[in-house]
């Protein structure tokens, strides 16, 4: 049986086009999961979206779409960036997903009846146009921080995690554990400026956020988001549920990817829950640095936002994952430049591994007429290189259990640079011309083929479209000296076999001119994804015909009896007459009607909708009112009319 290797990368925001920050996480776990399979895991990897909250809900409004419709496309494009990217998830998680939902429903529930949530008052200053809460220190002179208008002191009925009651046991885990936070400079970070100064209960509800998972027992409350999102580690492998095969073979995570800022959730809130649910905890958050763009933070409205897709356009998938791992240490923050992107094509693929490719194959070519030679001459030279190639595998696995991608990457490549001199050492062009030297240039030749396998498996995980096309003109498949094991044998490439010449694999670049270029496709690429066009489309593709409005069928209905339901304190129970006929209509009204003020109303009903039983009472139908934060009225006609009468 293989061992188990379950890792995770954040739950992006479905709010904007995923950019080069973002990338960079993906492709980080991506290379550990490829990693992880090539030296014989049992791996599950699992990326998604997180597409609740108010964030959503607000920008779904302002392009004057459903919740829904919006999150889902962008999904969308989230899921071809990643197809693009050769990502290879086994699970993405959409926390719109409906086991997710129940599952999070399932544990709040649990939480609630053992006494580890609790409802209260949540109290700070609250910005109406916002709907948002602030403490004192994030207001400035009265103003909200996001808008700028005045905020008031407000009160707001909320459920609470018993964040508090596990502080001592989550310290006591900091420090029986060290390794659980990575880089330690975010565990001191944890450790001495939340722990220490003593952790709050958490408000895990919102009234003021319709967008999000209903509290069970209480649905004018949606679960706060990222309590709904973190979750989502044990929801995806079927926790609570029948089907937890998954949840027992693969929980707890070996590692959450995830960015700095989002350390906290990720190493006390979470941990906390699911102390309280009595379950492991992950084995490692590791929290890498951001990636900047001239030393500040990527955001869209300050317009320095990269987007990895015209950088593939132009250079491929293999260069912009080879740059991302390369170029920054994980841990820390880095700044891209395209410049430095464009150098290092030219320097570590182009020149170093580019060019090791084409001369090695194009020497057989020449020296032995494409096909790989017998190696029967061994001399100076061959043991070194021999010895450094067989244990690079060991110290890259080293480091990539350390997740240093970049220092990895330099192990390998320092086999590179170690072949292309052993090319200047050997020289072959001299050896080609002397008569006698034919066994020991076949040698040569072989020896460099032979190191080039060993890269080619090495790169594998970070760059595979490279890998294989060294495999395609070493003439090589995959089994054929390709695994974890191979790397550290010599002499096991298949001889006899036609080598086959590609183009250059990462031809050289002419930085001024390709910066023109790079320009010239972001801008193309920004105006077709985010250009004025797109979204009036998009607002097109959301209008109803009349005939999606027919098939509605609203009517006129008279209530002719009303009480509170039996089992929920929100909802009243009506009896309506719709002409001829009876309906039974369950609504959530109670808070804004009595009872007897009802009787006698004219409403709207939506007459063919699907019966459903609402906490045990059937509803046959649906009644429509408008609402508003905390006001709500039901829809009705301005004169008498017979009830039944169809409104369209
Ligand atoms: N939805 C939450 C995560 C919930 S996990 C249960 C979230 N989403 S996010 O879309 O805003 O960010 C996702 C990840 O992208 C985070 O780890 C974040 O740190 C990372 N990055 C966003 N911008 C980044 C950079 N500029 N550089 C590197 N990573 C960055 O947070």
């Amino acid at each position: 049986m293989n061992k188990t290797f379950y890792l995770t990368t954040p739950l992006y925001y479905p709010s904007d086009n995923l950019h080069i920050g973002h990338t960079y996480t993906t492709v980080a776990a991506d290379t550990l999961a490829r990693f992880k399979r090539l030296s014989g895991y049992d791996v599950k990897f699992l990326t998604g979206t997180d597409e609740h909250g108010q964030k959503i809900e607000e920008k779904a409004k302002e392009k004057g779409v459903k919740p829904k419709a919006y999150v889902d496309d962008i999904v969308k494009n989230i899921k071809e960036l990643w197809k693009t990217l050769d990502i290879s998830y086994d699970i993405f998680i959409r926390t719109t997903d409906k086991q997710h939902e129940e599952i999070v429903q399932k544990i709040f529930q649990k939480l609630y009846e053992q006494g580890d949530i609790y409802k209260s008052n949540y109290e700070g200053l609250y910005c109406t146009p916002c709907e948002s809460f602030w403490t004192e220190s994030q207001v400035e002179d009265g103003k909200c921080p996001d808008c700028g208008r005045p905020v008031k002191k407000a009160k707001e009925e909320a459920y609470f995690f018993k964040l508090s009651k596990y502080q001592d046991r989550l310290l006591k885990f900091f420090e029986e554990n060290p390794e659980f936070i990575q880089p330690a400079s975010r565990r001191n970070e944890m450790i001495n400026n939340f722990l220490k100064p003593g952790l709050e209960d958490l408000c895990v509800s919102r009234t003021t956020v319709d967008w999000g998972i209903k509290v069970p027992f209480d649905e004018k409350h949606s679960i706060y988001v990222w309590f709904d999102a973190v979750c989502n580690y044990i929801t995806a492998l079927g926790y609570l549920t029948d089907n937890d095969e998954d949840y027992n073979k693969y929980w707890p995570a070996n590692i959450h990817f995830v960015g700095k800022e989002i350390v906290r959730f990720h190493t006390i809130i979470w941990p906390a829950i699911l102390m309280a649910l009595g379950i492991e905890l992950p084995k490692k958050v590791f929290g890498h640095g951001w990636i900047l763009f001239e030393d500040d933070k990527m955001s869209k409205s300050k317009g320095n936002v990269i987007y990895p897709e015209p950088l593939i356009e132009l250079y491929g998938v293999d260069a912009l994952k080879y740059f991302l791992l390369r170029e920054f240490t994980f841990g820390q923050d880095g700044s891209f430049s395209r410049e430095k992107f464009l150098k290092r094509i030219n320097s570590d693929l182009a020149n170093d591994l580019g060019n090791l490719v084409s001369r090695t194959i194009a020497m057989i070519d020449k020296y032995n007429g494409g096909i790989m030679p017998e190696p029967t001459e061994e001399g100076e030279y061959d043991s070194d290189l021999k010895e450094v190639a067989t244990s690079t595998g060991y110290e890259v696995e080293k480091f990539m259990d350390k997740l240093d991608f970049s220092n990895a990457l330099e192990e390998i490549w320092k086999l590179v640079r170690r072949t292309n001199k052993y090319i200047d050492e050997t020289m072959p062009w001299i050896l080609a011309k002397e008569e006698d030297k034919k066994e020991r240039l076949n040698t040569v030749l072989y020896n460099l083929s032979e190191s080039l396998r060993i890269i080619s498996v090495l790169i594998r995980p970070f760059m595979e479209k490279t890998s294989d096309s060294i495999w395609r003109q070493l003439g090589i498949d995959h089994g054929q000296g390709t695994s974890w094991e191979d790397i550290s044998k010599w002499g096991i490439l298949p001889t006899g076999v036609k080598v086959r010449r590609e183009g250059p694999m990462f031809p050289r670049l002419d930085i001024n001119k390709e910066l023109k270029k790079l320009n010239e496709v972001n801008k193309k690429f920004l105006e077709e994804r985010m250009g004025k066009a797109t979204m009036e489309e998009k607002k097109e593709e959301n209008y109803i015909t009349i005939d999606d409005f027919d098939k509605i069928e609203l009517r006129v209905a008279k209530v002719v009896e009303a009480e509170k339901h039996p089992n929920a304190d929100k909802l009243l129970v009506l009896q309506l007459e719709v002409g001829d006929e009876r309906r039974q209509v369950v609504s959530g009204i109670a808070k804004y009607y009595k009872p007897e003020e009802l009787i006698g109303k004219d409403v709207i009903l939506v007459a063919n909708l699907k019966p459903v039983k609402l906490r045990g009472v059937e509803s046959q139908g649906m009644i429509l009112a408008a609402s508003k934060g905390k006001k709500l009225t039901l829809a009705t006609v301005m004169d008498e009319i017979k009830s039944g009468t169809r409104i369209s």
